[in-house]
């Protein structure tokens, strides 16, 4: 072949692969084999090897996931994603439809009723038919390039397809993992003893935010277009016109789209697919309707943040009744002992749920919770349930209220009340609870990152007697591990590597795998930036620490008294002779760096400390009062002159939802504690 032929091959084969693309993945009406397939794949990435300038930046081949990225940079939305107002029941719906109607001067207003897509919403950008980017919402405003991952989801045209094509299309839509793809994605990674995804919407937005992209292409991920971004090139006049066209140019449009011609009608979907929800093949929590005219729309307008002509109709929190059948404490990295009660096994949005965790025991005692009431529990789309109220009415006779008990239920030893604080704490140093969290804790991914050391095989190790302390870890020898359960020569090998791998991690991330208490990710960066290495971080005085921004006396004095502790310089000792020993400089990922967050007002979902605690983890800095150096105002309710102060500045102010949603889009790994899991 001459080149002009090779050139024209390029193009069929593109062209070819496209079509099979979408057949497959958005028809469901595959025309060729796999095999088949297969073979045309590779001859395009046999020339495009052969002839590199023909490579093109959205090659089909592109969807197998390419070079790993530091970080990822930002892209600004040409139009904001905004999000919704929400009714939160049938009547809230009626009300928004009234409101429709008055301001409209119209009887019936048409309306497009389309599932909300509980996963991760996102932009993508055409040019001239062809993908040029693609990003997460973000803060609305600005979000992440995920270009590269974007591309790995076969759904996702590479060219559009059919006719009319805009000079410019963005839509946007929402990346989902299906129920039955996250319960296989989490079964794999409970036998590579990988850390289990909370639910599919968290699967997959740890999956989107991955800067090596082969990995998000070996993930699941499915994707709805359901709103337009800018676009130049094509009118249209209705949403659901513009539904049917994104349909001809190859984007997977939910077959749950509905035109809805009046209040009726609006009524009866939302019931419908609110009783259609366990049997969906992904999750939603609730439905949206957009009027469907588009002059209408314009005319309607917006409110702050959120359109008058759309509205998220939720559905109901799920909630069940079952029975408290025991109550067990325990025990954590720090020693904390945190009630968990053993329900009776209810189905609670569609999976089956056999604990809830009571947190504390002033949490036990202001609900009166005991073994063998009837309590209501509440799973808000998430995984952790909690427990909302005891049914008194059906108490059974004899039943003693909760405490939790004296002594460790691992150790024996007598447990302390956390001054101040409403926790119960183990202090005895040997206490194998601790010990095995703690490991648990060091090996983690945002810690040490050592792959293949689960739960189970810390137990084993422990039992076995072969580690007692972290630094331990380093001393773990082929001929110990391949003796043990579970373990076969490859998967030794592969922890061996991962245990040597992790002597490069960074200060900050070693910092935080050490377990200082009141030292979580945030304060490990902190200190990873003022202290040059371990060493200098175990040398350092309180009054260092003190003036230190974020430090104040409590987080010194526990630095202060973990550094001197003769069993931790002795580890550390060892660890550095290992080699680890890493120098300030790298301080791990930061997605929110140098931005700035104030709180006002009350949140419902989560504390301000809990709110506060997260956008540290990401590296953002959390302010009491407003200047022209905030980037955001998180405002709950009933926020007075701080959010007043922010519009005066034109700060970026998100709701409580907003917020929220934003959070959600960086990996569940940032989640510390159970408050935050709770969240998610
Ligand atoms: S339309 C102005 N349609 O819900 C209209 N959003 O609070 C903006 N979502 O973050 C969005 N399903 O990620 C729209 N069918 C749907 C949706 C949907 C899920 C998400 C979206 C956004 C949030 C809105």
């Amino acid at each position: 072949m001459n080149n002009e032929q090779v050139k024209t091959r390029v193009e069929e084969l593109q062209a070819i692969l496209s079509e099979h693309n979408h057949r497959y993945y958005v028809l469901d009406d595959p025309m060729i084999s796999d095999a088949e397939y297969d073979r045309l794949f590779r001859e395009l990435q046999d020339i495009e090897r052969a002839h590199p300038e023909l490579l093109q930046s959205n090659s089909q081949t592109k969807r197998v996931g390419g070079a790993v990225l530091d970080e990822f940079s930002t892209l600004e939305h040409r139009i904001p994603m905004l999000s919704l107002g929400n009714a939160l029941n049938e009547n809230e719906l009626r009300e928004f439809y009234q409101r429709l109607r008055k301001l409209s001067k119209l009887d019936d207003l048409e309306l497009v009723g389309e599932p909300k897509l509980d996963g991760l919403g996102v932009e993508l950008i055409y040019r001239k038919g062809k993908f040029e980017a693609g990003a997460t919402r973000g803060d609305g405003y600005t979000g992440e390039d995920i270009t590269e991952n974007l591309k790995t989801i076969p759904q996702i045209p590479m060219d559009l397809h059919g006719t009319d094509i805009p000079e410019l299309l963005e839509v946007r839509g929402e990346v989902i993992i299906s129920k039955k793809n996250f319960k296989k994605l989490n079964a794999e990674r409970e036998n590579s003893e990988e850390k289990l995804f909370a639910n599919p919407r968290n699967a997959a937005a740890g999956s989107l935010r991955q800067l090596d992209s082969k990995i998000t292409a070996k993930r699941p991920l499915e994707i709805f277009i359901y709103a337009p971004g800018k676009i130049e090139g094509y009118e249209y006049s209705t949403q659901w016109e513009l539904l049917e066209q994104l349909k001809l140019w190859g984007f997977p449009l939910n077959p749950f789209n509905k035109i809805l011609k009046n209040e009726n009608d609006t009524i009866k979907y939302f019931h419908s697919m609110e009783a259609d929800r366990e049997s969906m093949p992904y999750d939603i929590d609730g439905i949206v309707v957009k009027v469907n005219n588009l002059a209408l729309q314009s005319s309607l307008g917006m409110r702050t943040r959120t359109p008058r002509w759309a509205i998220a109709g939720k559905f109901k929190a799920r909630q069940e009744i079952t029975r408290i059948e025991s109550i067990v404490a325990q025990v954590g990295r720090t020693g904390v002992l945190t009630p968990v009660a053993n329900l009776g096994p209810v189905q609670l949005g569609g999976v089956v749920v056999s604990r809830a965790t009571l947190h504390n025991q002033d949490e036990i005692d202001r609900k009166d919770i005991r073994v063998g009431d009837w309590v209501v529990i509440e799973r808000a789309g998430d995984v952790i349930p909690k427990v909302i109220k005891v049914i008194k009415e059906r108490r059974p006779k004899h039943t003693e209220p909760y405490h939790l008990p004296d002594t460790c239920p691992v150790c024996g030893a007598k447990v302390q009340r956390v001054e101040g604080g409403v926790a119960v704490k183990c202090v005895h140093r040997d206490c194998p609870a601790q010990l095995k969290t703690g490991i648990e804790h060091f090996v983690s991914k945002r810690a040490m990152n050592i792959d293949g050391m689960g739960e189970k095989i810390v137990d084993q190790l422990v039992d076995e007697g072969l580690i007692n302390s972290v630094a331990d870890i380093y001393n773990l020898q082929f001929k110990d591990l391949v003796a043990l359960e579970r373990f076969g020569e490859k998967s030794v090998n592969n922890l061996l590597r991962s245990i040597k791998a992790s002597k490069k991690r960074s200060l900050a991330n070693v910092i935080y795998a050490l377990g200082i208490p009141n030292v979580g990710e945030y304060l490990a960066r902190v200190l990873a930036e003022k202290f040059e290495s371990l060493e200098k971080l175990f040398e350092t005085k309180q009054e260092t620490l003190v003036d230190i921004d974020d430090i104040g006396e409590i987080v010194a004095e526990s630095i202060i008294s973990f550094a001197n502790d003769p069993d931790n310089r002795k580890m550390l000792e060892v660890l550095m002779e290992h080699g680890i020993d890493p120098k300030a400089g790298e301080t791990g990922e930061q997605p929110l760096k140098g931005k700035t967050f104030v709180f006002t007002g009350s949140l419902e979902k989560i504390t301000r400390d809990v709110a506060k605690d997260l956008v540290r983890n990401l590296g953002a800095k959390a302010s009491e009062s407003v200047s022209a150096k905030t980037d955001y105002v998180v405002s709950g309710e009933s926020s007075g002159s701080k959010l007043e102060k922010a519009k005066e500045l034109g700060v970026k102010i998100m709701d409580e939802e907003e917020f929220i949603s934003f959070i959600k889009e960086f990996n569940i790994e940032i989640l510390e504690s159970e408050d935050q899991m709770k969240l998610f």
